[in-house]
Order: structure tokens, then sequence, then C-alpha cells
């Protein structure tokens, strides 16, 4: 498997990773994106230990991301750096080149042209006079951009707060430098339809809510564009848009860059390769999907609009969407993950004379809608739960479908402590979110026998013992039992009553899954852990449905009660069953 990954520092709130890795499932290769954080004084000895000079096969990176501080520095370690690296002076992509060449490039001025093309005439610009803002690392990506244009857009004009640093861009660029003030740019608005934001005003933290500009500024024929993605409405954009102008945020330029990269990456240089409209479409969703916090997530969570057609398939329609929620977690690998001690099923072999309860946390499901009430919060439910007894929690982390997030396996850890047994219930589809449920805090990941090959769900067995975890191998008919008993080394096994591609639930599916498994394969059963899904809601269900089940799985039986007082009840009417 080849890794990529980003350079920079810190690195937690980049994005990079789940829009290349939506990218990398999406073509269908065999690689991984992960994090680097490195510290500029580490950064020499993290390029020796990861890269030989001129021998990609020896070098345990096969391509990088960079971002600040990192990109002036990076190139010293670089055997070349074409042209557009050079002129920036900035390298945000590092690859092979003819396996034997460390070579070192700019895609982020493309990345801006791109964006910028999608709402503007590009070739009209010959008649635009263009106003860029700052004198930063990231200036120079736009007017090199700007120079690479056919025809030069009239005139370019450079502001920046330190007027001794827009002097020296001034050196290499052809630009018209305006030494004023900010409010003195108002005198000459009328004569300007670009500008472009390269300055860090406005980005989330310190300087959200600020913008380079004042608001006077602003005429209904002006566009404004800005770098920064994160929040995606800067004042500079909003404040132009309320004069009646129009705004382009960054994130398309964020997105753009990296298909640029993704083609360097995952091509030759001479012949890059094209990605699909599809994968495209997919690396723009991971951004959006992986762009707010799980509070701001959870606060803005809709039922999404799921249509007919999909409707008919629910199980692919939510698989074909999973790619886009990958965290990313080579980092892991290198970072040396803090090994599970196999809590679950430790806790479900624990003798019990009624089975072992494992309540789920779901805050929305497909057909319910939102199952978190008003006041609701993974933090509260997790307490209830533990508090009253359940052997292990069930995590859901799916966004899109079920409201979830991964980075409640955090909140939640949070709540019960180091030594209480956590699933990462999700449509597990790739390595990377074995790694990510461990890194989050799960001790436990599900594989649905559904959603995988046999061959994959074995192959993910063993990453799981690596790491100290266990699997629900989950099931859902006979011949899925069969294989799973006969093929894999599962040792914990599901049954689950829902069929997922239809929604509908047999209550009787436990029973005679169970006895099919008995009668064809009496030995592969022994010692293994069997646990009854879905439907279960009452004591009569248990005792009707479950029987030798070693656990019940319950989640909107218990969620969906009416009060915390009815929840508590129903958890103790499911624990004497
Ligand atoms: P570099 O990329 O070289 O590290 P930077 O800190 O990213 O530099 O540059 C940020 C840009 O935002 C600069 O143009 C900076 O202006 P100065 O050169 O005057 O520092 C600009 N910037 C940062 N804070 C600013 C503020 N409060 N008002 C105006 N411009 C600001």
């Amino acid at each position: 498997m080849k890794i990529f990954g980003i350079l920079a520092y810190p690195v937690h709130h980049s994005l990079s990773p789940q829009m290349h890795n939506a990218g990398i499932i999406e073509e269908g290769i065999d690689a991984l994106y992960t994090r680097f954080e490195v510290r500029p004084e580490h950064l020499e000895e993290f390029f020796q230990k990861n890269f030989s000079r001129n021998i990609q096969e020896s070098s345990k990176i096969s391509g990088l991301s960079v971002s600040v501080p990192h990109k002036e520095t990076c190139q010293k370690f670089l055997d070349e750096i074409d042209e557009a690296g050079k002129k920036v002076g900035a390298v945000n992509t590092i690859y092979w080149k003819e396996k034997n060449i460390l070579c070192g490039t700019n895609t982020d001025y493309l990345g801006f042209l791109k964006s910028l093309e999608e709402k503007y005439e590009l070739k009209n610009l010959g008649k635009k006079t263009v106003l860029v803002l700052g004198a930063g690392g990231a200036t120079k990506a736009i007017l090199y951009a700007l120079e690479t244009l056919n025809p030069l857009p009239k005139k370019v004009i450079l502001w920046n707060r330190t007027v001794e640093k827009a002097e020296k861009l001034a050196k290499s660029f052809a630009v018209e430098l305006f030494s004023g003030t900010v409010e003195e740019l108002e005198h000459i608005s009328k004569n300007i339809d670009l500008v472009i934001n390269t300055t860090s005003l406005g980005m989330e933290g310190d300087f959200e809510n600020i913008s380079p500009l004042t608001s006077l500024f602003w005429k209904p024929h002006h566009t404004a564009f800005d770098i920064v993605y994160t929040p995606l409405e800067t004042k500079f954009l909003q404040e132009c848009r309320e004069a009646g102008g129009t705004g382009i945020s960054g994130e398309k330029m964020f997105l753009f860059q990296g298909i640029a990269q993704f083609e360097i990456f995952h091509g030759s240089l001479e012949q890059q390769k094209n990605i699909s409209e599809k994968t495209k479409k997919i690396m723009s969703l991971a951004i959006q999907s992986s762009s707010q916090s799980v509070f701001e997530f959870e606060k803005n969570w809709t039922v999404p609009k799921i249509s007919e057609p999909e409707k008919k398939d629910i199980l692919g329609t939510i698989v074909a969407h999973k790619q886009t929620e990958i965290f990313a977690s080579l980092e892991f690998f290198e970072q040396k993950l803090a090994m599970g001690e196999f809590l679950f099923s430790k806790k479900l072999r624990e003798k019990k004379s009624t089975p072992h309860l494992i309540a789920e946390i779901k805050p929305a499901s497909p057909s319910k809608g939102k199952v978190f009430r008003e006041g609701d919060s993974v933090e509260k439910i997790a307490k209830m739960y533990q508090e009253n007894g359940v052997s292990c929690i069930s995590v859901l982390t799916d966004k899109k479908f079920f409201g979830g997030h991964i980075q409640n396996l955090k909140r939640v850890r949070s709540i019960v402590g180091r030594n209480f047994p956590l699933l990462r219930k999700d449509f597990i589809v790739h390595p990377a979110q074995i790694f990510e449920a461990r890194y989050f805090g799960a001790d436990a990941v599900l594989l649905m026998k559904s959603v995988l090959s046999t061959e994959k769900i074995e192959q993910f067995l063993q990453i799981c013992t690596k790491l100290g975890m266990d699997a629900l191998v989950e099931v859902h008919t006979a011949e899925e039992l069969a294989e799973v008993l006969t093929k894999t080394s599962a040792e914990i096994i599901g049954i689950n009553s829902r069929d997922l591609k239809t929604l509908q639930i047999d209550p009787q599916n436990f029973q005679n899954i169970l006895a099919f498994g008995k009668k064809h394969f009496p030995e592969k059963m022994k010692e293994k852990i069997f646990i009854s899904e879905s439907g279960i809601s009452s004591y009569e269900d248990v005792q009707n449905t479950s029987q030798n089940a070693d656990a019940i799985l319950v989640g909107t039986g218990i969620l969906l009660e009416k009060t915390d007082e009815l929840r508590v009840q129903k958890i103790q009417e499911l624990l004497v069953s």
C-alpha cells in the first residue's frame, strides 16, 4: 500500500485526509493518506527517515501535501522544484518524478484559477482590475496564477498592512503597489472589479469576524474571492454580498488544489491521471462533511432526503456515502496507538443468567428519524446506561444517516472511564476506519457481512487482533452465517433480525439462524459469542426472540421511551429477561 499524507504543524484540523481518502477509495487505489504532524525542528529528521533520495522504492512515503509552516523550508530536502514551485516560492506538493527524482510543485495557483473560473469568466479578466490584499505566504500563489492568464488582467494592485512586505513581492511580480491605508482603498474602489483576500483575517479563531477591508469599500459590481475557507462565509465575503456583489469562498480552491495533487500523486507527471467527475464530487462532499465540529454538526443535523430508488437499497446508499467520512488514520501506525485489551469479548464472556445488554447511543435512524429528544446528549445517555448496569455501549458514528459522529466515542469514553467496553457501530469499508475507531477509544468494531466480502472480513479481523480489539461480525442469513463460521476467525457473531436492504424485521430470525448453525456446524458454533440484534424492546421480545443469546443489542427500544424514568425502567426490564 502506498502512503501519502499532509505534512504540517499543527495538522489536526486539516481536511486533506478526508478529501484524499475519499478519492482514493472511489478510484480503488491501494493507498492511504494520513497526517504527519512535524515540528519545524524535526523536519530534517522526518525527511531522512521517510525518503531515500533518488529512490522511490526504498522510501516510505510516495507523496506529500505540504502546509504551514513547511512550504518554504521543505525545499532544501528535494531534488528538484518545478517552475510553479520556484515562482511561487512555496511547495505544497511533493511527489516522485520518474521514480527517482523527489520533486516539489505548487498546486495552490491551479486551485485558485479553477475555483475562480467556476464563477468568473477568466477571459474577461483582460479588462478587469484586480486588488490583492496581503503579502504573506499565500499571496505569491495568487500573483503567479494571475501572471499565467492570457489575457493578463488589465491591472493588479497589491495592498498589505506592512508596505515593505508588499514592496518585496512587487520585485518579482508585475503589480502596482497601493501604499495607503485600508480606508484610503475606498477611494479607488469603483475602479476595482475583483478583490482577493490572501491575509489570514476572517479565519476561524482569533481572526474570525474580521475583514481586511472596510464595509464602505464594497460596490455591487465587485467580486470578492477569499482564500480562507473556515468558516465558509467570512465577513469579507458577507460584506461584499450585502453590498450587492458576488462572493467566492476558498473551499473550492482547497478542493481544486487537492484534485490537482491527487492527479499528480496517482498518475505519472507526463500523463496525469484525470479523475472522474464522480471522484471530484466525492472529494468535495468529504470536505463539506468534515468541516463542522461535532457540536455544530449535532445542532444542525437534519434527516437526510432519501429518494425512492435509494430507499430500495438503503444499505447501498449508506455505504456509497461512507468514504466521505473517513478521518484518515495512518498516523496511528506511526504514532503507536494504545493497544486495546479485548474488553468487549472479555465482558461478554462473563457468565450471567440473562443475556448481556449492549445498549446503543443512536441519535437518529433512517427508519425513525430523530431518536434523541430535546435535552439529550451522548454524555447524558452514556451516563444513564452505565449507571443502570448495561454491559457495553454501542456508539453509532455514522453521520449522515444516523446523526452520529466519530468524536462521540471520545465523548462517551470521557463519561464511562477507561475500562468500560465500547463498540464502534458504523459501516466499516476500509481499514482506516478500524484505526480511527481505536484512536477515538473503541474496543470493538462492527463488521457487516452484507457490506464486506468474506476475505475482507478476515483481513479486518486480523487488523483488530493486532490492535487488541474485538469485532462483532454481523450476519442476517443462514448463508452468511455459514460463510463466517467456515471461512473466518470471527468469535463474536451478531445475528440481525433486520434485513438491511429493506429495513424489515423478522422477529424469528435470530432463533432460525442459530438453529441452522447448530444443526450444520455444531463444532464451529462452540465458544462463539452470539448477539441478537434489532427489534428488541421488551421482556417478551427477549424471551421470544433471543433465547440462548449471549447478549442483546438494543438502541431505539430504550431511547424511544417518552421520559428518562421510562428509559431506565426499560433497561431494567431488559436486564432481568
Ligand atoms: P506568512 O504566510 O508569510 O507566514 P502570514 O502570517 O500568513 O505570513 O501572512 C498573513 C498575511 O495576513 C500578511 O499579509 C499579514 O500582513 P502583514 O504582512 O502586515 O503582517 C496579514 N495580516 C495578518 N494579520 C493582519 C491584521 N490584523 N491586519 C491586516 N493584515 C493582517
